[in-house]
């Protein structure tokens, strides 16, 4: 197992639609074996495998951040089959760090996708998970947070991460 590098933007992988998983096979198992080592070691909720440069339909998920060890969850080409209600919460991820933000989502959703034993699954997800779903489905399809904003807010946005950068290279 191995940390990986985070991909951050404006890295051109984060924008390209990843291609279906279609071999599950050893390396897989060791791919996903880094995306949760490098998830936990951020620490995240969540990491798309476009987010270390992997441009696969692949994500990890645990909202507890290593608490539960069953709460890992890990999919491979997931779909929305069916989203409720409208929630707008603050949201971070760690390809824009610094940029935490409000953002409008689905309150429910259920995810299909495949399991590491090729297993079809649907997963239900309410509040913080259906976010995390939500989320990490986008970095597959190459959308980024501020994709779900207003323009005016993208602009605001945009130059905080700006000013963010510029701050950070200061020291
Ligand atoms: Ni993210």
């Amino acid at each position: 197992m191995a940390i990986r590098a985070i991909r951050k933007y404006p890295d051109p992988v984060l924008r390209k639609k990843a291609a279906p998983v279609k071999v599950f096979d050893r390396s897989l198992r060791e791919l996903v074996d880094d995306m949760v080592e490098t998830m936990y070691a951020e620490p995240g909720v969540g990491l798309a495998a476009p987010q270390i440069g992997v441009s696969l339909r692949l994500f990890v998920i645990d909202i507890t951040v290593g608490e539960k060890p069953d709460a890992l969850i890990v999919l491979a080409n997931p779909k929305i089959i069916a989203a409720t209600g409208r929630v707008v919460e603050e949201e971070g991820c760690l390809s824009v760090p610094g940029i935490r933000t409000q953002i409008p989502r689905a309150d429910v959703v259920e995810v299909q996708g495949w399991t590491l034993d090729q297993q079809e699954v649907t997963l239900k997800g309410r509040g913080y998970l259906a976010r995390a779903f939500q989320h990490e489905i986008d970095h597959l399809d190459g959308l980024l947070v501020w994709d779900r904003m207003s323009k005016i807010q993208r602009e605001i946005l945009k130059s905080e991460w700006k000013r963010y950068q510029r701050e950070t290279i200061k020291g």
